[in-house]
């Protein structure tokens, strides 16, 4: 099939590198030039394993380019909208000016039978406004809404065989069409088996804010615990341990720590509250708001838990923290709750020595105040406290006997509660955990 992917970010770049790579002939576009020459010489823009990789075999067959042309789209049968939903400028609302442009961008090129797919994560109520606005100019090409799922870090696996997928269709004939063009992108999930959701607009655009709305929950669940279990002297990882057991409950993403954070997450939760606001019903998932002051306070806990370590006087004692990235094997570092713990101790007048695998070039464009270190070794060098902040393979691996010869002082704080406090401390360490006696 002939498809074109419109916007090339996180989401855009990784679904037509894995559309290419399942045999489509994919054309991804992109209003910003750097990011498309990057592609053309099969650079990926961020760091998502596995994607260069792709880029590069797909590229090499040919199956795969990339234009800032959006009338290079002309011709594809089916073109997926997949540019960004930030958060509006102090504001919960989702801005949904590139969404909009895109259309409107792609409106000329379009041919009747084309479909449009949106994947990007939009207010319920987005895409029957679009189809309006297709049906509109009298393309003959109409419109479905395939929400993604796909988590940074695993996003090519979780694009070429993803765990289910949803279609918001039109109802009648057209949608029956839309099903079918779907069916023939996806058909090797499909061949595999993967459960197809068949929906409507407005149903498809829920799952996707609900999905992210229940996994933002249950971080903030287990954090809440964590914030009793410090009071109360209980171990929130054991208890996470306990309660996962139960099926009905699971063990994944009970994980406590210093929270969520990322390019979707909380901006998604955010933009939920603000539709329901607009949509009369505020109240229904107006939790979401307490979930969101739940996540932002284990980073102050994070904080507190630094000054108490260094005894209350925090200025120029040096802090070294490990992790910048919102989470493990990525570079993102949007809403990221390691930055902003590193932020925020470099403000009280710590020194803060950070570092970070693969982030360090996205923190100094935002922070270039903070200090950095590209060795953890170096960033170790000297701290009167360690702050682990994001879990890369690195850091949980850490050997405290050998580290403990780097620092001036041995205390760490495990901000994502990944090492063994058995091991830190009978290498003779002060061992903090968040949730954890
Ligand atoms: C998320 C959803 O998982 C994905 O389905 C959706 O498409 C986009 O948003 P992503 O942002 O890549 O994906 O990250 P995810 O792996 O979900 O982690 C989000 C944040 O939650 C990270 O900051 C992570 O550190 C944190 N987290 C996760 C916890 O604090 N505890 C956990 O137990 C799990």
């Amino acid at each position: 099939m002939r498809i074109s992917v419109i916007g090339c970010g996180y989401l855009g770049a990784v679904h037509a590198a894995s559309m290419a790579e399942l045999g489509h002939d994919v054309i991804g576009i992109d209003v910003d030039p750097g990011k498309i020459q990057a592609l053309k010489a099969a650079k990926a823009p961020f760091f998502e394993p596995g994607l260069e990789g792709i880029l590069e075999s797909a590229m090499r067959s040919g199956r795969l380019s990339f234009s800032t042309d959006i009338a290079d789209a002309k011709g594809s049968q089916v073109h997926f909208v997949a540019v960004g939903t930030p958060q509006k400028r102090g504001e919960n609302a989702a801005d949904l000016t590139y969404v909009d442009a895109a259309i409107e961008g792609i409106l000329p090129h379009l041919s009747e039978g084309d479909l449009v797919v949106g994947k990007s994560t939009v207010p319920v109520g987005t895409a029957a406004r679009l189809a309006e606005r297709i049906d509109e100019a009298g393309t003959g090409a109409s419109l479905a809404w395939n929400p993604e799922f796909l988590r940074e870090g695993y996003a090519v696996k979780d694009t070429i065989a993803p765990d289910r997928l949803v279609y918001g269709v039109a109802a009648g004939e057209k949608g029956l069409k839309a099903k079918e063009l779907l069916d023939q992108v996806y058909a090797t999930a499909i061949a595999n088996e993967t459960p197809v959701v068949v929906t409507d607009y407005a149903t498809a655009e829920l799952v996707k804010v609900s999905a992210n709305a229940f996994l933002a929950t249950k971080i903030s669940f287990i954090n809440a615990m964590a914030e009793i279990a410090e009071v109360a002297g209980a171990d929130v990882t054991s208890l996470a341990d306990a309660i996962g057991y139960d099926a009905r409950i699971g063990r994944r993403f009970l994980n406590a720590g210093i929270g969520f954070g990322g390019g979707c997450l909380p901006k998604d939760i955010r933009a939920f509250s603000a539709r329901a606001e607009e949509l009369g019903r505020g109240e229904s998932v107006r939790f979401l708001l307490e979930i969101d002051a739940i996540n932002m306070r284990r980073r102050e806990r994070a904080i507190d838990m630094v000054i108490e370590a260094l005894g209350g006087q925090v200025y120029k004692k040096k802090v070294a923290v490990l992790g910048l990235a919102f989470k493990p094997d990525s570079d993102d570092v949007r809403d990221s709750p390691a930055l902003d713990v590193a932020v925020r101790l470099n403000g009280l007048g710590a020194h803060v020595i950070a570092t970070d695998p693969e982030a360090i070039p996205n923190s100094i464009r935002l922070h270039p105040q903070l200090g950095f270190a590209t060795d953890t070794l170096d960033a170790l060098h000297g701290a009167d406290v360690v702050v682990l902040v994001t879990e890369w393979k690195e850091y949980r691996e850490l050997d405290p006997v050998e580290i403990g010869e780097l620092v001036r002082d041995k205390v760490i704080i495990d901000g994502r509660n990944v090492l063994d406090p058995v091991k830190w401390r009978a290498a003779g360490w002060t061992y903090k955990g968040m949730g954890r006696p």
